[in-house]
């Protein structure tokens, strides 16, 4: 198992890639501490895992909000004693254009994604330091908008840049003293996301003759892929990676928009 009894954090764990998460880190013997705001659907994912043998606590605590993060990191260290891992998961995604975005939208967008996983960021690290056998890593949920982006996506863009900001300066002032801090930056996810989009197309079959010419694998990538992509930067086989930003996207974003779409004669070899 490669999480046996470390105590790590998931935000955002009701649902989506947060539900995953919860359960491959409880699967590889970590107790897990999953926050959200509902409570109803977080209780239900915890009494499952504890069925299947697994350790579980559910909190709950809006990232925007300071008094619930420490409550979170409190709670997390009056169970289990003390703190690993920390998956700063919970998001929200915003589409409007620039030009219309008030004030209230960007500082709520900045609340939650920015704001949120940095001073969760910051209380986990300080735990990780002070305890017996001081270490810990920390994953932030950033997105392939951190390598580009679109329109209608300037607050949300802007808050994922911030964390792999963020995390490269908290990585930095770490490495030494045994604390990772890494991003790793989804593609387009099986989750409501997809749902929406597809709702939105014309046929579902339209849709995905677009993605399947953008995504180079042709495929959407599954919660459980993100999971084990957070179980890797958790785990100590990811012991030399910090400071990292790990597109998570089938090949998403090494694709060339300006591909040719024949085969050249002049270029020798095509
Ligand atoms: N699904 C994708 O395709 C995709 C792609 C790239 C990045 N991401 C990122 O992955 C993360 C999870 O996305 P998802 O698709 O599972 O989204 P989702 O909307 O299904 O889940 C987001 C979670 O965050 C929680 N959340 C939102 N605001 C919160 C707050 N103030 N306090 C506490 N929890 C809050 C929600 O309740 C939910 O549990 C997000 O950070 C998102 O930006 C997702």
């Amino acid at each position: 198992m490669l999480l046996k009894n470390k105590v790590i954090i998931i935000t955002g764990a009701s649902k989506g890639l947060g539900v995953a998460m919860a359960e491959v880190c409880a699967q590889q013997g970590a107790r897990v501490v999953m926050a959200a705001r509902s409570k109803g659907l977080l209780e239900e994912l915890e009494s499952k895992i504890k069925k299947a043998g697994g350790e579980a606590l559910s909190v709950i605590c809006d990232v925007s909000k300071p008094a619930d993060l420490k409550h979170l990191v409190e709670s997390a260290v009056d169970a289990f004693g003390r703190i690993d891992g920390l998956i700063n998961n919970a998001g929200v995604n915003y589409v409007k254009s620039a030009l219309e975005v008030t004030e209230e939208e960007w500082d709520r967008v900045m609340a939650v994604d920015l704001k949120g996983s940095f001073f969760l960021t910051q209380l986990c690290a300080r735990q990780m330091l002070k305890q017996k056998d001081p270490g810990g890593s920390i994953v932030q949920i950033a997105s392939v908008h951190t390598h580009a982006s679109l329109e209608g996506a300037a607050p949300y863009d802007a808050a994922k840049c911030g964390m792999v900001g963020f995390s490269k300066a908290v990585a930095v002032e770490l490495a030494d003293k045994g604390v990772r801090v890494n991003v790793l930056s989804p593609g387009l996810c099986r989750t409501e996301i997809w749902k929406d989009i597809v709702a939105a197309a014309p046929s579902e079959s339209e849709c995905w003759d677009y993605w399947n010419a953008n995504i180079p694998a042709k495929k959407l990538i599954e919660p459980e892929e993100i999971a084990n992509a957070c179980l890797f930067l958790l785990s100590d086989l990811s012991s030399s990676i910090t400071g990292a930003n790990l597109m998570a996207d089938h090949g998403m974003t090494s694709l060339l928009v300006s591909r040719e779409p024949y085969a050249s004669k002049s270029i020798e070899g095509g």
